[in-house]
């Protein structure tokens, strides 16, 4: 299990820092799935820093809940009028049933210790109709991260880390929600350079590092080092992430 409360909360914030553009493709994304009314009431489930949950209550004009188990995430997010953040986790949701219109679930699921309970949890708390934005890689089609090459492992782990697409739809059903059949496929993340890229993954914020020894670490950082000072401006191609949509039947 990642243990967010070590050293990942210090890191996080800078290390996976979202640009103003890739927030606002996010939240249309968020639109595009949510119901049409307005206000919603949101919950932001695995919420961390609060990267997305300040700008939920904007897009969607009503209260905000940041459910997050570690505290050492939850102290850096930031204020906002309409967004609660409580300390829990998705196995069980402290909010009533019935109580949200849309969830929020990004790059999460895969560290729940029991993602069937957590899903029934889920749509527990969705009104009927409600919707579940669910951005996940997957472990049967996974990206080619930029800087797996230069961690032997780092694939590996990730695509054990990562369900397969079946999977996760398999556990929907089961817990009372539907899936769409398939991802869509988002370009929301900034293109970067190698040395941008270099920067951003040196802080080490992604979960995979966690799993990959010492020796693997300081190899990789050394090589993507030197390729970064070798050709700094070089363009990577932007990754695009993927998404599925999962709602709570009407009735
Ligand atoms: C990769 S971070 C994503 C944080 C945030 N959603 C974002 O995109 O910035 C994964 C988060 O899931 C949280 N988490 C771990 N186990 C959880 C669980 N059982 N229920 C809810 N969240 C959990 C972690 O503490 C961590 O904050």
């Amino acid at each position: 299990m990642v243990d967010y409360d070590g050293r990942l909360h210090q890191v996080y914030a800078t290390g996976q820092a979202l640009a103003a553009d890739s927030l606002s493709i996010w939240m249309d994304v968020a639109a595009g799935i949510a119901p049409a009314e307005r206000p919603l009431t949101v919950l932001d489930l695995g919420s961390g820093t609060g990267r997305f949950t300040p700008a939920l209550a904007e897009t969607f004009g009503g209260p905000v809940y940041g459910v997050e188990p570690s505290a050492g995430m939850r102290a850096q997010a930031a204020e906002h009028p309409r967004v609660t953040y409580l300390e829990g986790a998705a196995e069980a949701i402290p909010l009533p049933d019935e109580s949200c219109d849309l969830a929020w679930l990004f790059l999460t699921i895969h560290h729940w210790t029991d993602p069937l309970q957590g899903l029934r949890e889920v749509r527990r708390v969705l009104r009927p109709g409600g919707s579940v934005v669910l951005r996940t890689q997957f472990g049967d089609r996974m990206p080619e991260l930029h800087w797996y090459k230069y961690f032997p492992n780092a694939r590996r782990v990730d695509a054990a880390m990562y369900p397969p697409l079946a999977e996760v739809r398999s556990l929907a059903a089961r817990a009372g929600l539907v899936a769409e059949e398939e991802p869509q496929w988002i370009d929301a993340y900034e293109a970067r350079t190698v040395q941008g890229m270099y920067e951003r993954v040196k802080l080490r914020a992604f979960s995979t590092f966690e799993h990959l020894d010492e020796d693997e670490l300081d190899r990789g950082f050394a090589e993507f080092e030197r390729d970064a000072a070798t050709d700094p401006e070089r363009q990577l191609p932007v990754v695009p992430a993927g998404v599925l949509t999962l709602r709570r039947p009407s009735s």
